[in-house]
């Protein structure tokens, strides 16, 4: 039999009887693969906060699990203090990271079911809660689906692709949004060539990407951050593909720190830039980028964290935004699960919308 892979384990899986959200701990990767559950909401909120589990649609999924998980352990019959506790407990999981709207728009989703159930007793309402959550994951997995196949018409075979931090398998349920047309493209015999930017401070490219794409006989070549010009120069890369964690009514985007980086270099050497976005990443009431929160985390993990001994003079001020704003003007398209989006932004993103409500995916 043959071994099991990174890409044979669930990113989040709910283990219902157990009470618990099961989830590879990321921050372990690519060292060891270890399982955790989550029971509390300490728990949950601690592991989206460090990373345990990360990628805005897989915060997106683990936090409506969590949520239902936290749901079961109330214990009441009254609708109003069901409501009022399970507020308390999405509020709380909703502060664990700013940046990727995919969390509050799950949790938020999960309140619905609340509120529009208030007729049903709260055991019907916590059966409810189970069932969107999965739904949540169901989406997640066709939507990336989706992604995939309009990203991979926007390349060909044997095509160079650039991809920066982690947009894929385990950032997502399967699949990821910019790693996407990389696996379909796989599965159908593209031979891309894919190059994975290391990703400073926190290094999801190498850890996770890297990682991943290897272990699915991709070929990939993992570069530092500061070496994009150089393989674009080269004319290696035909096309840049990356996630997103919220897009803004205009097409502005956020992502992990040092996409618009790779953006600006992009468009110095004529190479598309697609953002893959899961429309529940399209955030239509942040009116542009600089609407868009984005998260900054601790000095300690740009000056020891991966380092054996401390590589930055102690006191050294330090500057740790965890995202940028990619400005629309340098982004070629932005590909959804109802297609690819292009300039003007506001009125293309408008009609993925309508398309969205028009036609649900199934
Ligand atoms: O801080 P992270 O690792 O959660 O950041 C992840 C990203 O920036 C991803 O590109 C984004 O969430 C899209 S994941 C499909």
């Amino acid at each position: 039999m043959s071994e099991k892979n990174i890409m044979d384990y669930d990113t989040v899986r709910l283990d219902d009887e157990n009470n618990e959200v099961v989830i590879i701990d990321q921050t372990r990767l690519p060292g060891s693969i270890e399982l955790i559950g989550l029971h509390t909401a300490e728990e949950i909120w601690e592991a989206v906060y460090r990373l345990r589990v990360r990628g805005a649609p897989a915060i997106g999924v683990a936090a409506a699990y969590g949520i239902y998980i936290l749901a079961k352990q109330i214990q009441t019959e009254d609708f109003q203090t069901f409501r009022q506790e399970f507020v308390r407990q999405k509020e709380y999981l909703d502060s664990a990271r700013p940046t990727a709207v995919n969390l509050s728009w799950a949790l938020n989703r999960m309140l619905t079911v609340v509120e529009k159930n208030q007729d049903k007793t709260i055991c019907e309402i916590k059966k409810l809660l189970k069932q969107e959550a999965e739904e949540i994951q169901r989406e997640d997995i066709l939507v990336c689906r989706k992604i995939g196949e309009y990203g991979l018409s926007l390349v060909k075979p044997g095509d160079g692709i650039l991809t920066h931090c982690n947009a894929g398998q385990l950032a997502t349920s399967r699949y990821g949004t910019a790693t996407a047309p990389i696996y379909l493209g796989q599965e159908r015999g593209y031979h891309f060539k894919v190059f994975a930017d290391e990703t400073r401070p926190l290094l999801q490219g190498a850890r996770l990407t890297a990682f991943e794409l290897q272990a699915s006989g991709v070929d990939v070549t993992l570069i530092c951050d500061n070496m994009s010009a150089a393989v674009m120069r080269n004319g290696w890369v035909n096309a840049v593909f990356v996630g997103c964690d919220r897009v803004a009514a205009n097409g502005d985007t956020a992502n992990k720190i040092g996409t618009s980086v790779v953006a600006a270099v992009a468009k110095q050497y004529g190479v598309p830039v697609y953002v893959c976005a899961p429309t529940s990443t399209i955030d239509l009431d942040t009116p542009t980028g600089n609407e868009i929160p984005i998260e900054e985390r601790p000095a300690e993990e740009v000056t020891e964290l991966w380092y054996r001994d401390r590589m930055a003079p102690e006191g050294v001020k330090v500057y740790n935004p965890a995202f940028d704003v990619t400005d629309s003007a340098l982004i070629a398209g932005i590909v959804t699960e109802y297609g690819v989006a292009r300039a003007p932004y506001t009125e293309s993103l408008a009609e993925i919308f309508r398309r969205k409500q028009q036609a649900p995916l199934q």
